[in-house]
């Protein structure tokens, strides 16, 4: 049986059993920051299972694409090393929200197994959790199992999660037996990790929603959710003891083995080539649910599948850049199961060959490197620096240098490469560090924050500091820290720039020139004392300046704007890597794969302006993070939020929804005027947009305008017809310039007839060495064919003079070339011109850069022949 046909038959039969069928969802979660992907057929019904999320049905079955490589669920590492593991594998599963349990799940999959696919019963195994006594009797009581073929387990492997929080329960496990061929025992035996006996199905009784602080909130209603590995049931059903030998891997497998070189010898079974079969899956369908390459969170796992699969193709004689090839293979295989992988195919290509072309600039010298190391190793580890020298200068992931160092049954030492990833984190940070000019020092009690809504506040002095010092006091002409218990002042954070402004009391005054935010949460205002003396413990009016601020704060929404208008008209792929808001301008920095057309950007800055033209209110919430996230507010992964976030809504419609902790404008029409001043690509998949909002929006324009003006005058014509009369213009400079080259041509030809007459006569040869006047270098190789002709037994020198440039012309005709080599002489004129040349014997050119000496460089061919 294909494995098409039991992906079917397997919906077909929870279907007619009332259960709907639902699609697979894209690899990456919706509605899960924990995870980095989907990881089993469950997690799109995650808010279902715990309530969150209503449904119009109760019983589900899908047929979903997972990915484990990272996270809980990681079988990355043993890919290509066991029968059985994949980076992406496809999950059939079925699902009662609160509808069936136990019995049921236990019954329907009895039936599918043993009725409609038709397997032995003899050679099924099963697993219950060691505490299950009701599972248990359904088994034997029921089904009629015989209980000596069921193992009770541990929560280890009969108690399945998600991942740290989510739906979890205890499990019972259905495993198959290939045959006492092959090595391994029973689950719960001590010989169970042998191949022997196979998992194929996972019944988990999901009663249970894991909290973070590890608590077992109990579910509503209990409810079931089952998983069963695709491939591993095609091969028991085909009667293969290794997954990459069914069906769907056939064509994969066939395709890498013709892509090795012949001489080679490498076969299917070879395990690079079941571990490339494999990465090409996980990637391609990775890329297609819009994750790229990068050098954090899922872009780094794709990353580092693509740089593995890359290594081995290496291993087995891989020459060219051969990893993207594969995709089209693959998409023929699943063109009815995923066509979505054959829509976006020319972008998962293009996606792997520009990561691999990468990669191999740095492959080859990276692994010499790693062979030196582990050449000279004394025992069977390799150090944390060399892990971190490939990772850093090389892109070998260090998963990667695991992998090739088991290979030769070596370890890597995790522990020194961390050591030394904090230690350039730390460089990092203090290269980064260049706007504290004084050094600060950890104040714990945290400054409340006034400034969301004043802009002015009185506040005690909590403490001072003075080069990079604790002090009582600080006087005129002092550069400083000043601590205050509360402020209105915006510590720099979320890429908004800290506010300046000043703390002042009857005759003492702190210029206040930045504002930072301490780890502690402590406000540091750095800036000099311009008079008088301020000691701990004094009371100052704080002020803000205001006009920065409300420039800063324009320029703030206007990047939550640009955001979703990115989002709207490039798609939802586009991700914030980084931005930078600070008074003049904004910078946003967004991972997009692609060049940006002017058409686009136009649309997206047009989208902007005319949400500021909407003027509408922006909106302030302060809630919790799960509130904030069913509004639409974009949580970034892997980040962490406290108990209360700040979310702006900005638009119609919430046309922007965002987390975030910065100072914004009240409606959207104080923003006044948002402008696109730069946009293109910083790193491979990273682009950077820069724009200007409000007056300096417009000063930009106006600067634009005064161009156009100056231009408009030099041209003698109006703003409006500037572009038509400079395209007039060039258009006339064209048309001259082909006119000037005709004549060019025909001075050029006259010339030659005017200076033929100039020949002299040396020892019975006509020798011609002179400047010509009024042509260009180009046409001089025609005027000395035409003389030579003329001549009919001569030598011609000639030379063009433009500026400092000379050109330089010699022929002789072919009756003389024994005797005289055009070579020759025309390096003997140009020497004497500072420059060189050199042709055949017959015509050769060159040039110089001294016209002052050539008229005596031209004489003196007389004396040469
Ligand atoms: N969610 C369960 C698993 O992935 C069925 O094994």
């Amino acid at each position: 049986m294909k494995t098409a046909q039991i992906r079917q038959k397997f919906l077909d039969f929870y279907a007619s059993r009332e259960h709907t069928i639902e699609p697979s969802s894209s690899l990456v979660p919706h509605n899960d920051k924990t995870l980095l992907f989907v990881n089993a057929g469950m997690v799109p019904f995650k808010d279902v299972f715990s309530g969150l999320e209503k449904r119009p049905y109760k019983r589900a079955v899908s047929c979903q694409r997972c990915v484990r490589a990272g996270g809980k669920h990681n079988d990355l590492e043993n890919v290509g090393y066991t029968a059985r593991h994949h980076t992406f594998f496809e999950m059939l599963g079925n699902f009662s929200f609160g509808d069936y349990f136990k019995r049921e799940a236990i019954q329907y999959a009895w039936e599918f197994l043993t009725v409609e696919l038709g397997l032995p019963k003899e050679k099924l195994w099963v697993s219950v959790f060691e505490e299950d006594d009701e599972a248990e009797a359904i088994w034997v009581n029921e089904i009629g199992f015989p209980k000596n073929r069921i193992s009770r387990c541990g929560a280890k492997d009969n108690f399945w999660q998600m991942g740290d929080t989510g739906p979890c329960g205890p499990s019972s496990e259905i495993f198959y037996d290939h045959g006492e061929d092959i090595a391994g025992g029973p689950p719960g035996h001590a010989d169970e990790d042998g191949d022997r006996y196979i998992e194929i199905w996972n019944l988990v009784f999901t009663q249970y929603d894991k909290q973070e602080d590890g608590y077992l909130k109990p579910l509503d209603a209990p409810c079931v959710d089952t998983g069963m590995g695709l491939e591993r049931l095609a091969a028991v059903l085909q009667h293969k003891n290794n997954n990459y030998d069914i069906d769907c891997f056939q064509s994969l497998v066939k395709s890498i083995v013709d892509l090795t070189p012949a001489s080679s010898g490498i076969k299917p079974d070879n395990a690079s080539v079941r571990v490339i079969a494999d990465h090409i899956r996980s990637t391609a369908f990775m890329i297609v649910d819009g994750v790229i390459p990068s050098n954090e969170g899922r872009g780094y796992v794709l990353r580092r599948i693509i740089r593995r699969a890359i290594r081995h193709g290496h291993k087995i004689g891989m020459t060219k850049v051969f990893f993207y090839r594969l995709a089209p293979v693959l998409a023929l295989e699943f063109k009815e199961a995923y066509p979505e992988l054959k829509k976006s195919l020319a972008n998962v290509e293009k996606v792997l060959k520009r990561e691999e072309q990468r990669f191999a600039q740095t492959l080859d010298q990276g692994m010499g490197i790693l062979e030196e190391a582990i050449a000279s190793l004394t025992n069977s580890e390799i150090d944390g620096e060399t892990v971190f020298k490939l990772y850093d200068t090389y892109g070998f992931p260090a998963d990667l240098t695991a992998d090739v160092a088991r290979e030769r049954n070596l370890s890597i030492d995790m522990n020194g490469f961390e050591v030394e990833m904090t230690k350039q984190r730390d460089r990092a940070r203090q290269a980064g560090d260049f706007k504290t000019t004084q050094k600060g020092v950890d104040i714990t009690t945290a400054t409340e924050f006034l400034g969301y809504e004043q802009l002015d506040n009185t506040s005690t002095v909590q403490a001072l500091i003075k080069e990079g010092e604790l002090v009582e006091a600080v006087e005129a002409g002092d550069h400083a820290i000043i601590i205050l218990s509360e402020s209105s002042f915006y510590g720099e954070s979320g890429g908004q720039v800290g506010d300046s402004g000043v703390l002042s009391q009857n005759n003492v005054q702190f210029d206040v020139s930045n504002t930072q935010k301490q780890k502690t949460g402590a406000f540091e205002h750095h800036g000099m004392v311009s008079s008088g003396t301020i000691k701990v413990g004094d009371v100052l009016e704080a002020k803000v300046d205001a006009r920065k601020r409300k420039r800063i704060a324009r320029n703030h929404s206007a990047t939550h704007l640009l955001h979703a208008a990115l989002r709207s008209v490039l798609g939802e792929t586009v991700t914030q890597k980084g931005s930078l808001v600070d008074s003049d301008k904004l910078r946003f920095d967004f991972s997009h794969d692609e060049i940006i057309a002017k058409a686009d950007l136009d649309k997206i800055e047009a989208m902007v302006n005319r949400r500021i033209l909407g003027n509408s209110v922006v909106h302030t919430d302060v809630t919790d993070i799960e509130t904030a996230k069913k509004k639409g507010a974009m949580a970034l992964f892997g980040e962490k939020y406290g108990d209360t976030v700040r979310v702006l809504s900005m638009g119609k419609n919430d046309f922007s929804v965002e987390l975030c902790g910065g100072t914004h404008v009240n409606q959207l029409g104080d923003i006044g005027l948002f402008r696109i001043t730069s946009e293109g690509g910083i790193a491979a998949g990273v682009r950077r947009i820069e724009a200007m909002t409000g007056y300096d929006a417009y000063q930009f324009d106006k600067q634009i305008e005064n161009n156009l003006s100056a231009i408009a005058q030099m041209t003698k014509s109006n703003n409006a017809q500037a572009v038509e009369k400079v395209a007039q213009l060039i258009k006339q400079q064209k048309e001259l310039e082909k006119q000037i080259a005709t004549f060019q041509k025909q001075l050029a030809s006259n010339q030659g007839d005017d200076i033929a007459g100039q020949a002299i006569d040396v020892n019975g040869v006509k020798l011609l060495s002179t400047i010509v006047e009024g042509v260009s270098g180009k046409d001089l190789r025609d005027i000395a064919d035409k003389l030579k002709d003329k001549l009919g037994s001569a030598v011609v020198v000639l030379a063009v003079v433009s500026g400092d440039k000379i050109s330089l012309v010699a022929g002789v005709t072919k009756d003389l070339t024994d005797k005289y080599q055009a070579g020759k002489i025309l390096n003997h004129v140009a020497q004497q011109v500072g420059g060189k040349g050199g042709g055949r014997p017959d015509m050769a050119q060159g040039g110089g850069t001294d016209p002052s000496k050539l008229t005596e460089a031209l004489a003196s061919v007389e004396d040469l022949l």
